[in-house]
């Protein structure tokens, strides 16, 4: 068999080149299939809680009682922020956008734990644990400092969905509204290697902490491509305005070949199953509300894309219902990157842990087409 070329191996994007071997979650992209660990992600939206998956995620499988309590205690005991990491979230300026204050702060937590290493078991744990409790109080710390109030302690009663709502709101969330918030929480926990994983992954692979590789995640899922696309579609849907500016909008998107937020997926070419969920409980919300406008737009957006771009497989993704739901729950425009954060920490942290078992650090080639050999010019030539 003869070998490929250099050339021949070269995939813009490194579309479709496998990474890594990973057992910790399956795609089918034309099938819109996606499990955490082997369980259809329908499955565990329905019975399972943010707690029972990241354990799921980080040890491959599903906890018995005694050690999701135990898991769920570590988190609760690790969620509150010491005085230091509070100064430092309120040196920052409040009109920052919170992911950046989020990438800075995760990997500003290393600075303050003292027992890294990377050798023991004990302490990494103890960073993961670290990483996903401590993720929701800064973003709620943050959110209240910028609008001059005192940042609410996390609540040890509380599940991880209901303390993240009541640490923001400074209210105890009803039944509802943490279930739903729960399953968002689950939705967006993991998503194999995609452009933040994989950035989480690179940073592991020089070994470091889980820290700064989550904090690589973050500023990975920053883009308007990929994690900050949520917050542009609910942006998208309240310019377009009226269900009918919908199909002349698309058509212009078309004719500039600009992307529309929330449509489209390297992986999925077919509805992504994360949006089906989302959209029904965007109904569900939406049905108690007395203005339906902006999902009305979503519904009519969805159907003339899909006219137009379903031939290409460009179909709604998980962050073109998110952005609704956010709303209803009350979250600010800017914080539902930030949220979806969050919930990818555990996804980061099972692929920190993965990364760790089998490590090789990452170093792809490239295609140069630079000049070369050339003479230097001096100054006064040039
Ligand atoms: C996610 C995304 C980056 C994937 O892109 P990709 O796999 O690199 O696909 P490409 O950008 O090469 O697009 C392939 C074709 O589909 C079209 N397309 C893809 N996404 C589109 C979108 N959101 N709106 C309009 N057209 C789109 C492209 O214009 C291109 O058309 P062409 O072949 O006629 O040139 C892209 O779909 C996108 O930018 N979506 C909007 C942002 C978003 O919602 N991101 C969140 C992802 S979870």
């Amino acid at each position: 068999m003869t070998e490929l070329t250099k050339e021949q191996l070269y995939r813009p994007g490194m579309e479709g080149v496998p990474a890594c071997h990973s057992k910790i979650c399956f795609i089918n992209g034309v099938e819109g299939i996606l499990e955490y660990r082997g369980y259809p992600i329908e499955d565990l939206c329905k019975h399972s809680t943010f707690e029972e998956v990241s354990y799921l995620l980080l040890f491959a499988k599903l906890p018995n009682s005694s050690e999701l309590k135990t898991f769920e205690k570590d988190l609760k005991k690790a969620r509150s922020l010491s005085t230091e990491v509070l100064s430092l979230i309120t040196s920052l300026p409040k009109t920052g956008h919170p992911m950046v204050m989020l990438q800075s702060v995760i990997s500003a937590l290393g600075l303050f734990d003292t027992h890294v290493d990377l050798r023991d078991e004990k302490k990494n744990y103890q960073s993961i644990i670290n990483v996903i409790a401590k993720t929701p109080t800064i973003i709620a710390a943050f959110d209240r400092y910028r609008q001059n109030l005192e940042p609410v302690a996390p609540n040890e009663d509380l599940s991880h969905a209901a303390n993240f709502l009541y640490m923001l709101n400074d209210k105890r969330p009803t039944e509802l509204e943490t279930r739903i918030f729960d399953i968002c929480l689950i939705l967006h926990a993991e998503h194999s290697l995609n452009a933040s994983t994989f950035s989480t992954r690179v940073t592991a692979s020089t070994r470091n902490n889980p820290y700064v590789s989550c904090s690589s995640g973050v500023g990975t899922l920053y883009g308007p491509l990929h994690g900050g696309a949520n917050e542009r579609v609910l942006q998208m849907l309240e310019a377009i305005g009226k269900v009918e500016f919908v199909r002349p909008f698309v058509e212009e998107k078309i004719a500039k070949k600009e992307k529309i937020m929330g449509i489209g997926h390297r992986v999925y070419k077919t509805k992504d199953p994360r949006s089906f969920v989302l959209q029904d409980i965007a109904r569900e919300l939406f049905a108690k509300q007395t203005d339906n406008t902006l999902l009305d737009i979503a519904l009519e957006l969805e159907k003339i894309t899909g006219e137009k771009l379903s031939a290409k497989g460009i179909y709604p993704n998980v962050d073109f219902f998110s952005g609704l739901v956010y709303r209803i729950l009350g979250f600010e425009t800017d914080l539902f990157t930030p949220i979806f954060a969050a919930s990818r920490t555990s996804g980061w942290c099972a692929h920190w842990l993965e990364q760790m078992e089998d490590n090789k650090l990452f170093r792809p080639s490239q295609l140069y087409d630079g000049d070369r050999k050339l003479s230097y010019i001096p100054m006064s030539d040039r």
